[in-house]
Formats: structure tokens, sequence, C-alpha cells
């Protein structure tokens, strides 16, 4: 992969891009084998979070503490935010964004649509993302500048520009009052599209439109976890990645696909006066 770009300005010379990504994919791979060997390990230990629908397993923590072990044992100076353990400040200036477990609710049923992911920034600007789907043995990478790619292969986003020959990915907020709002959107959206997928895994939705399996994705109530590294490697693909006012995803709305799609979408959602819109 050319990852021959300068990482954004910080007043000190930056860590090599490259060698970061390295560092992300091989923390990766190794939790995606761990999980994989899970899921044939036995029964897994379930507990809730913040409601029932939100679940967490021993191998999302076990998952966790791998990667940020394998990453801290390489560049000790550096902050981590991880979804189980929360933040963990560093001094380097270059901060590890990790989701040990994307799609948990698929993992626990052996469904085989979950991932991890691993993305770094700089000084707070996105600099890599790696996504790792285990299943099918799938890394998605992106260096900020660089592209994206699909085990070595160049990704690029779908070429559709109307909305109704579009595939729409989604998800659900595990909140009830959002829920209902994202029900009655989907409602009107249904008969927009050609069709609608709810994966139940963001950062693989996110690397899909990267490789233009989906066409266009929005979902709102996400966290940082489940979308940083998937909107560096959807926007190195050529997606427009943006939130709400076309500006910044943000947690409360990430939108990702080709400009005009994503336009037009971004369009219908306005009309709705829910969360995910004004
Ligand atoms: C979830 C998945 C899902 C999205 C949820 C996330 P988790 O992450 O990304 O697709 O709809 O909002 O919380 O809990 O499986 O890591
Ligand atoms: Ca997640
Ligand atoms: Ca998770």
């Amino acid at each position: 992969m050319n990852t021959g770009m300068a990482l954004p300005a910080s007043g000190a010379a930056g860590p090599d891009p490259g060698e970061l990504c390295r560092l992300a994919e091989a923390a990766a791979h190794e939790a995606g084998e761990l999980l994989l060997r899970g899921l044939v390990g036995g029964a897994l230990a379930i507990s809730t979070k913040s409601s029932a629908r939100d679940l967490v397993t021993d191998l999302d923590r076990a998952s966790e503490a791998l990667i940020v072990r394998r990453l801290l044992a390489a560049r000790p100076d550096d902050g981590v935010l991880a979804e189980e353990t929360g933040e963990q400040p560093g001094p380097s200036g270059l901060r590890w964004i990790v989701d040990p477990l994307d799609g948990t609710g698929n993992y626990l049923r052996g469904t085989p649509m979950y991932a991890v992911s691993v993305a770094a920034e700089w000084w707070g600007e996105p600099v890599l993302g790696v996504v790792y789907d285990p299943s099918r043995r799938e890394t998605f990478t992106a260096v900020r500048g660089s592209g994206a790619y699909l085990n070595g292969t160049p990704l690029s986003v779908s070429r559709r520009t109307a909305l109704g020959e579009a595939l729409l990915g989604t998800g659900f907020s595990r909140d009830p009052r959002i829920r209902t709002e994202q029900a009655t959107t989907l409602g009107r959206l249904v008969n927009l599209v050609q069709d609608i997928r709810h994966s139940g895994s963001a950062a693989l939705d996110l690397c899909w439109v990267a490789a233009g399996r989906l066409d266009v994705y929005y979902e709102a109530d996400l966290r940082q976890w489940d979308r940083a590294a998937g909107e560096l490697i959807a926007a190195e693909a050529g997606a427009r990645v943006c939130g709400p006012h076309g500006g910044p995803a943000t947690d409360d709305l990430v939108l990702a696909g080709p400009p005009a799609l994503v336009e037009d979408l971004r369009a219908v959602l306005a009309h709705d006066e829910t969360r995910t819109a004004s």
C-alpha cells in the first residue's frame, strides 16, 4: 500500500502511517482469530450494558484487552479510546479508537457479520482505519490520502447516482424513542430506494459502502468506535461522509456514499423531524 503521506501538522514529526497501519492490522487480525476461536470454544458469557439490547460478551473484553495490549506494547505513549474500557490518555498525540467486536448481536448468534475495528487519530485528525472481518478473512484498510483497500486491492464506491436504484444500509439505535423515529423515516424511505439492509455492524456497513456492496448508508446514534475506522475507509474509497447539515459526521448522524446519493438521502432525512435530521 502506498502510504507516503504526511500526518497532519502537530509541531513534531509524526509517526509513519504505514507502520501504524501494519500495527493496527496485526492487532486486528490477532483479535479476529481470537473471536473465531471463541465461537467454537463453548458457551459465551453474556451480560448487558446500557440496556437489555446492549450486549457484551467475555470475548468483546478479551478482544479489547488483546488489541490495547498489542498497541501499547509497541507505542506506550499513545492514548486509547476503547469501547469496553473507555479513555486512556497518552502524551504522544496519537490516539487509537478501538471497537473490539462490532456486531456483538450477530456474533453471539453465529451470524458471520461482525468485525474488529481499529482507527487512529493524530492530534485529533483521523489518519488510518482498519476493519477486519474474520468470517470472510477480509481486511479493509485506509491511510489518509492514500486510498482504501480490501486485502490490498483498491476500493471505490458505487457508481449509482439515483436513489431509486440504491441499496441502502442502515441500523437502529438502542434508544426506544430514537428507534420509533427511525422506523417512521424508514417507512418513507422504503419506497424511495431499491431496497434496504440492516446488517448489525456499522463498521462493516461503512466498509461495504467503500466496496460498492452497499450504495449508500446512514445511521443515527453511533459512537466513535463504531464509525471511526469505517468512515475513513469509505471516504478514501471516494464516499462523501457527512453528518447533519452536510458538516462532519457525528455520533448523532453519519451518511456515507457517492456524493449525489448522499445529497439526495440527506434531503429526504431533513424533511423528517427526527433526531437524525435538523
Ligand atoms: C453496534 C453495531 C450496530 C449498530 C449499533 C452499534 P456493537 O455495535 O455497530 O450495527 O447499529 O448502534 O452499537 O455494540 O455490536 O459493537
Ligand atoms: Ca460497535
Ligand atoms: Ca463493540
